[in-house]
């Protein structure tokens, strides 16, 4: 017997160009994911992110990191408005700080992140930059859930690359971010089905 299933709402948090955003926006709107997204929170007033949401009708709300006297200052107001927002699924596209441990544990297992390594090598940033440097053959990206530590929740799920020779940083971040594309929307999507069950540190597929 199939499940009756209520549209999710996902909120967007991210820092930069969005390109991961907008596999997720893409994705809604053809179909693939069934999941209404209310919001992209961001950190930074320039980013290219926020424009995006505007032509995609998505609401923004920018919490501007230069604008708070302190970290737990910023980290108040955006745990505040998290709440207030009280999505489904949060969903890290390109979010660049680390959240504060009491919005990790508020809201564990109900937030994902894309990283662009084989976690749990090359964690934090600059992770293509440290995979070209160590010289591995095989290189990827990961989407998790997000816990109180840098990229170290369960693992959802990876997808690889190969690492050519004559590969530099640049390179290599072209054809992960291409990957990333793929990755997230579908850890979007089964999240968004009720597909995950996470079992201490494994993250279960069900069949449903
Ligand atoms: C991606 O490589 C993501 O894995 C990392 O930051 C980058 C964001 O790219 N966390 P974009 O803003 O989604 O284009």
């Amino acid at each position: 017997m199939s499940k009756l299933l209520t549209m999710k709402r996902i909120a967007v948090l991210a820092s930069g160009r969005g390109s991961n955003f907008q596999a997720i926006i893409d994705n809604v709107n053809n179909g693939f994911i069934n999941a209404e997204i209310v919001c992209l929170i961001t950190d930074k007033p320039g980013a290219y992110s926020i424009k995006r949401a505007e032509s995609a009708g998505i609401p923004v709300k920018v919490i501007d990191y230069s604008s708070f006297e302190n970290r737990d200052e910023y980290n108040k107001n955006l745990h505040e408005t998290m709440l207030k927002i009280n999505p489904d699924l949060f969903v890290l596209a390109g979010y660049m700080r680390l959240l504060d441990k009491r919005t990790a544990k508020e809201f564990r297992g109900k937030m994902i992140n894309i990283h662009p390594a084989l976690l749990p090598a090359f964690s934090g940033l600059h992770a293509q930059r440290q995979a070209v440097s160590y010289g591995v053959k095989v290189a990827g990206c990961t989407v998790h859930f997000v816990d109180e530590g840098m990229d170290t929740g369960p693992i959802i799920l990876q997808q690889t690359v190969p690492v050519f020779d004559d590969d530099d940083e640049d390179k290599l971040t072209e054809r992960i971010i291409k990957k990333e594309h793929v990755a997230l929307p579908l850890a979007v999507k089964l999240f968004c089905e009720d597909n995950l069950k996470i079992e201490g540190r494994k993250v279960r597929l069900l069949n449903n």
